[in-house]
């Protein structure tokens, strides 16, 4: 779902498939929790290595007066535990209707009454101006048209002096034209100094990334006969993952709201 994008837009109806193929694969899940360090009971999440989110904790300073939006938040998971490590309230935006809906059943279990979902856009979220104490975009920020948008809305929607944390992935070489357009377009450092961010800081975090390597070299390695949807959907995103892997690296970027 990142480094092989041939499909310069890929739109809700693209990521509500994905997620209903995603759902039921006890042998991807158990891949995934495995190499990411993902507890048991933490419900579906992404392709961030679990460890990053004690840094992100301590970056976005949340407690139980605090209220965190997740952008772009798939099916919660990664936003549902900081706000759950601090007490806090979270609302989580996404547009695809599927993944929110995976976002409440895991929420009802793990942060109940602190949490609502909405379908929003990460370059229209639909929350108030100055609303949020705390903002959290997981490898999504590559998705928005254009990114700067997504940027700007994240601002907004932001206090005075509200933190923000962003990951994703950045060309090794800037403009690599081996890199997918949204990888090879991203600079974080630009274009949250742009959008008018104080404190920022991008750096990158190779740990996270072997994390993800070990992921898609068991996930390619894992026997599948063809009936498993969510691991064949997986298996593709690794392969073409691998192919470009040494091109890209992990980053994190952190920064706060003037
Ligand atoms: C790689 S997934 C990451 C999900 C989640 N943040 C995580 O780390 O598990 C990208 C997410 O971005 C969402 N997305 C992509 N483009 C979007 C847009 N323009 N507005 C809102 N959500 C979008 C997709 O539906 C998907 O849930």
């Amino acid at each position: 779902m990142r480094q092989a994008i041939p499909n310069p837009s890929r739109d809700s109806d693209y990521f509500d498939q994905w997620y209903a193929d995603m759902q039921v694969s006890p042998v991807k899940d158990e891949i995934m929790r495995r190499n990411l360090g993902v507890p048991e009971d933490a419900g579906p999440v992404g392709i961030l290595a679990w460890s990053a989110l004690d840094e992100i904790a301590d970056a976005l300073g949340l407690d139980d007066d605090r209220v965190l939006a997740d952008i772009a938040c798939g099916r919660g998971g990664y936003g549902i535990e900081l706000a759950r490590r601090a007490d806090a309230d979270l609302v989580g935006v996404d547009f695809s209707a599927v993944a929110l809906e995976q976002a409440r059943r895991t929420a009802q279990r793990r942060l109940p009454n602190q949490a609502e979902f909405r379908v929003g856009r990460l370059t229209e979220t639909g929350l108030p101006a100055g609303s949020m104490d705390a903002v959290l975009c997981t490898d999504s920020v590559q998705f928005a048209e254009p990114v700067w948008a997504a940027l700007g809305e994240f601002r907004r929607i932001l206090r005075r002096g509200g933190a923000l944390a962003i990951t994703s992935w950045q060309a090794v070489t800037p403009g690599d034209e081996r890199v997918s357009p949204r990888i090879r377009g991203l600079d974080l450092w630009r274009d949250l100094g742009q959008a008018g961010f104080d404190e920022v800081v991008v750096e990158v975090r190779p740990e996270w990334y072997a994390a993800e390597r070990r992921l898609h070299e068991e996930t390619v390695a894992a026997p599948n006969d063809g009936s498993d949807l969510a691991l064949a959907s997986l298996q593709s995103e690794s392969v073409s993952s691998l192919e470009r892997f040494d091109l890209v690296q992990r980053v994190v970027a952190y920064a706060t709201a003037p």
